[in-house]
């Protein structure tokens, strides 16, 4: 059976969606079946994979609603093993279709039964916030990995997210587990990024994954070519951290390296189309 996990933290901006997209390709290289749920209306998980979201009628919205069963919503990407069920901005009304339905925490959970046992791994992809929809992804999954960003009042919101787990657990969902916190945005020349660090290691012990994915320009590059960073760029630091992070994620579950792609030069990469959009403007100082 597949272990569930979502990617949660209601802040924006932490590296959920980076992380999803990236932890899921290098797991999938590694030689995992892998599906990525985006339940997130801004769909960016779908087209950081170089998907469109809009127009289709088989995505998160029509699993979530009744309309189609799991099976008929996932779709293949361009990397071997690795399967998504899109999102799309219809989602943004969906609270109010689905508020008034029975047992409404445990929706995304049922419709996902009948595919779990498809897959090694399913990561779902939160939106920013602690709406019903990211109920349904904490009380579906089997457990939490919580991206936090190594910034001003990092751990500021991280109080409010830990008692809806605490919630969930008493109420909805005795077995989920907190999988791991992930620092991201790590700069190590930055006082403020190791005090981070620091901090969360005195809260949360070995709870706090050994591997911290560096700033890096090239990972906020990646998804405008519709590509994850591990394919986009396979030598960036961002390439390499994700990578570390995919082996020490198996390692913690118990997994073997199926497939080692440690040196990337031996993973055949998919023919992406190469798309020639512009990189979008940014202020983040590369490092490497
Ligand atoms: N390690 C990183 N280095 C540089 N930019 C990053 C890094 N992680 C994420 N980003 C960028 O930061 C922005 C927010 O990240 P994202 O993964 O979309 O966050 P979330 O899903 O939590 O809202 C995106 O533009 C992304 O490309
Ligand atoms: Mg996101």
């Amino acid at each position: 059976m597949s272990k569930i996990i979502s990617v949660a933290n209601q802040k924006g901006g932490v590296g959920k969606t980076t992380t999803i997209i990236n932890l899921t390709t290098a797991l999938a290289m590694s030689g995992y079946k892998t599906l990525v749920v985006d339940i997130d209306p801004q769909s960016n998980t779908t087209s950081g994979f170089g998907m469109k979201s809009e127009s289709m009628s088989n995505t998160i919205y029509e699993l979530l609603i009744g309309k189609k069963p799991a099976r008929d919503c996932i779709e293949k990407t361009d990397i071997e093993k690795l399967f998504m069920i899109r999102s799309t901005i219809n989602l943004v009304g969906i609270e109010i279709e689905i508020v008034g339905m029975n047992k409404r925490e445990f929706i995304l959970m049922q419709r996902l039964e009948e595919i779990r046992n498809d897959f090694d791994f399913i990561f779902i992809d939160c939106p920013p916030s602690l709406s019903l929809i990211t109920l349904n992804a904490l009380v579906a999954s089997d457990s939490v990995l919580i991206p936090v960003q190594c910034e001003y009042y990092a751990l500021e919101g991280l109080t409010l997210l830990l008692n809806t787990i605490k919630m969930i657990k008493n109420k909805l969902k005795p077995s989920l587990e907190i999988e791991g916190y992930l620092l991201t945005m790590f700069d190590s020349r930055l006082r403020l990024s190791n005090q981070v660090a620091a901090e969360m290691s005195r809260f949360f012990h070995d709870k706090v994954f050994n591997t911290r994915i560096m700033r890096n320009v090239k990972i906020s590059e990646s998804p405008s070519f519709g590509k994850p960073v591990v394919i986009y760029d396979p030598f960036s630091v961002g390439a390499k951290n994700y990578t570390e992070l995919a082996h020490e994620f198996l390692k913690n579950n118990g997994k073997e390296i199926i497939h080692k792609f440690d040196n990337i030069l031996t993973y055949e990469p998919p023919n992406f189309e190469i798309v020639n959009k512009p990189v979008p403007e940014n202020n983040i100082n590369e490092i490497k």
